[in-house]
């Protein structure tokens, strides 16, 4: 019998999203966080540029609702981006109350205020930051809040598996019929009333090797994004889009998944591992160039180096496969040192261990898998198709982003919906109940690995089409070669998932192939080039914008 848990609201993910959900509860609930390896470990923590909002007097929500919208070429649902951008300078305030560091500058007259950087798209200074390292100021200070709180418990280096629902009406009978895989021996079904309701999670504690379950009532996705299914990615190993895989084999509906989102300038050395040179470089005023030297951004943007996300990325992927060059440089050395060392001393530290003085040189870059826009639907209260479960964050869908999200919008809406659903959950939970003994997990029929090289391989196989098929630049033959080899993947991790034991590996690559699976159907769908969806098939964009909804099997 499998170890079970319970507890009043289950948050699956400890990054800005669910950290801050959690302690907007912790007064009314009894809160379990997963983390599935060191709580630190997820984007929030190396999150870099900052965090958006209107603090300055001459910028207005109205600028920060245009900007957004612009970028988002179109699909925002413009109710959201209004209520984000509202509701942001109040979050915000709560970080600092947490006790978050924002960096502060006085003006002329001796007054003190908050730093406010500029970003691509952003048409005024309006992202707050802690230096070059916003994201590890805002993690490491809400895991210290959390960890004062008796009421939450923090469970690190735990997988969610799967989500255990009830019978599901709709949108699908198939994949609603609350099937929930169990070590391989098939499927399990609550016997409940006809309501489609979530009561839990299966989990697998890596600490132990086991598989235990979690009884609440109510469960959120907070597991961040699926960039890792690219070859390239500024995201560490955690961003393998679990929370979506989760969400769609319970029958939520996701949207947009083809609008996967490069960021520009990722260092580029062979020792660097994944690290990001933020926009808030070119926000100060660095330059893109050639090998060269020669400044090439204007020529195809009149908002040059601070044009939106997309632009940039495409125009250094077209002037590397023109050049046939290995990367782009992103050069700052025109500033003066003091300045460059005051706001960025994380990347000076990063390049000049690599022997690159940044105050001195330009520093070479890449475009690399960064964002993920689409996600589980969810409506303004972070409430997807199944009743108790949420979804906030990177994992969710809220129309706020559309095409193309803006830079520091995202832990924006971390904090945004994070908040409107601890006000839902608090509202509802005293309605909510659970009296489910949960199905144990069942390993009758599972055996340890013996052939962990196919997982290996089928990772690597995995993110080099993914980049190579359904990157930048798409073309249709190229992403229904990437569907035929998910779908050969898809069945062959299967028939693994059956028949083995589970590990963390494993469980990824699961989540990650069919994660690709919802990509490459969004990508095919839409039939036009928007945004961050480039197809050389479609290369116009079509007169009316709809967002791209998969629902599952019906
Ligand atoms: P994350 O912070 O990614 O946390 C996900 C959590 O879910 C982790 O704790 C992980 O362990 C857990 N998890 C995942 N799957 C499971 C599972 N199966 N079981 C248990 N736990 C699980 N945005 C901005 O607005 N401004 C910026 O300056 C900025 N800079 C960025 C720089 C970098 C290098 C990166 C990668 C991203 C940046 N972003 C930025 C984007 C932003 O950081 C993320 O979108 C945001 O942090 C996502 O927060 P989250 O809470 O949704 O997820
Ligand atoms: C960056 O600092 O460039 C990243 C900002 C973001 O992704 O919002």
């Amino acid at each position: 019998m499998n170890q079970q848990h319970n507890c009043d609201v289950l948050i699956i993910g400890s990054g800005a999203a669910g950290l801050t959900l959690a302690l907007h509860l912790a007064q009314n609930a009894d809160v379990i966080i997963l983390s599935k390896g060191p709580v630190n470990e997820g984007s929030t923590f190396y999150a870099q540029g900052g965090i958006a909002a209107v603090f300055d007097e001459n910028d207005s929500i109205t600028s920060h609702v245009s900007d957004t919208l612009i970028s988002g070429a179109g699909l925002c649902d413009e109710d959201i981006v209004q209520y984000t951008a509202e509701n942001a300078k109040a979050c915000l305030e709560w970080l600092i109350e947490q006790g978050v560091n924002f960096d502060q500058e006085s003006n002329n007259n001796g007054d003190v205020r908050y730093h406010l950087t500029r970003e691509g798209g952003h048409s005024h200074r309006r992202i707050l930051h802690s230096a070059d390292a916003t994201g590890q100021a805002v993690q490491t200070t809400l895991v210290s809040r959390v960890k004062q709180h008796s009421r939450i418990r923090l469970f690190e280096r735990y997988n969610a598996i799967d989500l255990i629902c009830s019978p599901s009406p709709s949108p699908s009978s198939e994949n609603t019929e609350s099937t929930v895989s169990t070590g391989g021996t098939g499927s399990t079904k609550i016997k409940s009333d006809d309501e489609s309701k979530c009561v839990g999670a299966y989990i697998w504690n890596r600490n132990n090797e086991k598989v235990e379950s979690i009884q609440a009532k109510k469960t959120i996705l907070a597991t961040g994004g699926a960039s890792k299914v690219y070859q390239y990615t500024s995201n560490p190993d955690v961003a393998s889009g679990d929370g979506v895989a989760m969400a769609w084999r319970a029958g939520c509906r996701v949207a947009n998944m083809e609008f996967n989102q490069f960021h520009p300038t990722c260092l580029f050395h062979p020792d660097a591992g994944t690290f990001l040179i933020t926009e808030a470089l070119r926000g100060e005023g660095a330059i893109l160039k050639r090998p060269d030297g020669s400044r090439f951004m204007p020529s195809f943007d009149e908002r040059a180096e601070l044009a939106p996300r997309d632009i940039v990325a495409r125009a250094i992927d077209f002037e590397m496969k023109r050049l046939g060059a290995d990367c782009m440089y992103l050069d700052i050395s025109h500033k003066s040192a003091d300045f460059i060392k005051q706001h960025f001393p994380n990347i000076i530290e990063k390049t000049l261990s690599l022997g690159i003085d940044i105050t001195q040189q330009p520093i070479p870059v890449v475009p690399a898998a960064h964002y993920t826009c689409g996600g589980v639907m969810i409506n303004k209260k972070g409430q997807t198709d199944i009743t108790n479960l949420y979804a906030i964050g990177e994992v969710a869908y809220t129309g706020l982003h559309g095409a193309n999200r803006m830079a520091s919008n995202s832990l924006l809406e971390c904090l945004v919906f994070a908040r409107a659903a601890a006000f839902d959950i608090t509202e509802s939970l005293d309605k909510t109940h659970t009296s489910i003994t949960l199905p144990a997990w069942d390993e009758s029929r599972v055996t340890d690995s013996d052939e962990e090289v196919v997982i290996q391989h089928n990772w690597h196989e995995l993110r080099l089409f993914m980049w190579d098929y359904v990157g930048i630049v798409r073309t249709t033959k190229r992403l229904e070669r990437a569907l035929h080899r998910v779908e050969l993947l898809q069945k062959e991790i299967q028939d693994y998932y059956r028949n083995f034991r589970v590990s963390n590996n494993l469980l990824e690559l699961r989540n990650l192939v069919q994660v690709a699976e919802l990509i490459i159907r969004c990508a095919m769908e839409r039939k036009e080039s928007r945004g961050l969806h480039y197809t050389l098939d479609f290369p116009e964009l079509k007169e009316n914008a709809e967002i791209t909804v998969l629902t599952p099997k019906t």
